[in-house]
C-alpha cells in the first residue's frame, strides 16, 4: 500500500489543502460579493489533523504539498503548520498560493519555515482597476509582498493572473514586462466557471490563443517551449531567452488537460475532493476523529481515488457539478 494510482493510471504526488476558506479578497471571479463563510471553528481541520492527514499522503507517495485557502495567509499561526509539513517524511515541496497581502511581514518566516516557494494572484498592476477586481483589495501592499517573498529567497516565484476580456486583457503585455524586471514567471488564466462566482465570469473569456498572439507579437522566436515534465501541472509554459521568465498559459476552457492530473485536494473541512469541479468528497476529518487506524484511513483514500473522474466538466447540467465556490476550494 505504497501508491496512490488512479483508475486512469495517473499517479497522484500533489495534495492540495486548503487551511481555511476565508479570503480578505473578493476577486470576482472567485467568490460572490455577497459569500459569506459560516464554517465554525470545529468543522476546521486542526493542524495537528492536517500534518497527520498529509503524513498518511506522504507514506502513499504525495511529495508536494500546496497551503491555499482562500488566503493561506489569514489562518493564525499558519507558521506552525508550514514547519509541522516540512518535517514529513517524503514533503520536499511546499508551495503556496497566496494574493500576497499579508506576506511582507510573513515572507522571510516562512522561508526559514520551509516553504519554499509561492504563486501570487495578481491581476492588474493599475491600482483602481486592482481594487475593483478583488473589491477592495490593495496593489501596493502586494507588490510588497512579492517582493518580500523575491528577498527571503523563495523560488520559483509565479504570477497568477487571470485573464478577463474587457477587464484586464490590455494588461497581458505590461504583466510580462514587470515579471521580467523582477526576474519571476507569469502565468496566464482561463477564467473557469467554478461555483456561482466563476460561472458568471465566464462571459468575460479571453482564449489561451488569444493570450499567446499577443505574447508572441512581442517575444517571438525568443519564446522556448519547456517541457510539461518541468511544470508539473497544467500550465504549458514558454521560457523567454535572455530573460529569467516564463510565461505559460492555464487553459482549462480551452484545452483539457486532465490526462496528465497528479493531484487531489483537501478542503479546510478536511473533504477529499477528486478533482476541482466535482462535487462529491470524503470527509478525511471525519475518519481521523473517529480514532480510525492510519491502515484504514489509508485504505480510504485508496479507495476514493478509484473515483477520480477522467476529466472535468464545466457544464452544469451534468451530475455531480460542485456547487462550492472557488475560495472554498483554493484553485
Ligand atoms: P504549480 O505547482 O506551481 O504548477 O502550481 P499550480 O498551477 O498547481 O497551482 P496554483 O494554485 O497556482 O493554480 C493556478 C491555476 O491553476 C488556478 O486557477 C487553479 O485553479 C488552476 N488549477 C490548478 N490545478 C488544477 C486542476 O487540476 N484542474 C484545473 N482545471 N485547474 C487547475
Ligand atoms: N478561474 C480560474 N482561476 C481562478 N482562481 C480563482 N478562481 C478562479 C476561476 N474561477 C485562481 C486565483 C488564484 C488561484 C489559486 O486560483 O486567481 O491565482
Ligand atoms: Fe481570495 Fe484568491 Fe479568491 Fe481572490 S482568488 S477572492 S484572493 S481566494
Amino acid at each position: 500500500m505504497n501508491q496512490i494510482i488512479d483508475p486512469f493510471n495517473r499517479k497522484i504526488t500533489y495534495l492540495r489543502v486548503s487551511v481555511t476558506d476565508h479570503c480578505n479578497y473578493r476577486c470576482h471571479y472567485c467568490r460572490e460579493e455577497d459569500h459569506v463563510t459560516h464554517t465554525k471553528r470545529s468543522e476546521v481541520l486542526s493542524f495537528e489533523e492536517i500534518a497527520k492527514i498529509v503524513k498518511l499522503f506522504a507514506e502513499l507517495g504525495v511529495t508536494k504539498v500546496r497551503l491555499t485557502g482562500g488566503e493561506p495567509l489569514l489562518r493564525k499561526d499558519i507558521l506552525d503548520l508550514t514547519s509541522m509539513l516540512g518535517k514529513i517524511p517524503g514533503i520536499n515541496d511546499i508551495p503556496l498560493s497566496t494574493n500576497a497581502h499579508l506576506l511582507p511581514s510573513l515572507a522571510t518566516q516562512l522561508r526559514k519555515n520551509g516553504v519554499n516557494r509561492a504563486n501570487i494572484s495578481i491581476d492588474s498592476l493599475n491600482s483602481k482597476r486592482f481594487k475593483e477586481i478583488t473589491r477592495d483589495g490593495n496593489l501596493n501592499t502586494v507588490i510588497k509582498g512579492i517582493d518580500s517573498a523575491i528577498l527571503a529567497g523563495m523560488n520559483p516565484i509565479k504570477l497568477n493572473m487571470v485573464v478577463m476580456k474587457g477587464v484586464n486583457d490590455d494588461e497581458i503585455e505590461s504583466m510580462v514586462e514587470f515579471a521580467i524586471n523582477r526576474n519571476l514567471d507569469i502565468r496566464f488564466i482561463e477564467t473557469m466557471p467554478i461555483g456561482l462566482a466563476g460561472i458568471e465570469a465566464v462571459d468575460r473569456h479571453f482564449s489561451e490563443k488569444d493570450i499567446l498572439e499577443r505574447v508572441y507579437k512581442i517575444y517571438g522566436d525568443r519564446l522556448k517551449t519547456i517541457s510539461s515534465k518541468q511544470t508539473d501541472g497544467p500550465a504549458k509554459a514558454l521560457h523567454i531567452e535572455g530573460t529569467s521568465t516564463n510565461v505559460a498559459t492555464i487553459s482549462a476552457v480551452s484545452n483539457n488537460f486532465c490526462e496528465s492530473c497528479n493531484r487531489v485536494r483537501l478542503t479546510a473541512k478536511g473533504e477529499l475532493i477528486l478533482c476541482l469541479g466535482q462535487k462529491d468528497s470524503v470527509s478525511l476529518r471525519d475518519a481521523v476523529r473517529s480514532g480510525m487506524s492510519d491502515d484504514d484511513i489509508k485504505k480510504l483514500i485508496l479507495n476514493a481515488i478509484t473515483k477520480k473522474p477522467e476529466k472535468h466538466f464545466f457544464n452544469s447540467a451534468i451530475d455531480n457539478i460542485s456547487s462550492r465556490q472557488m475560495v472554498e476550494i483554493g484553485g
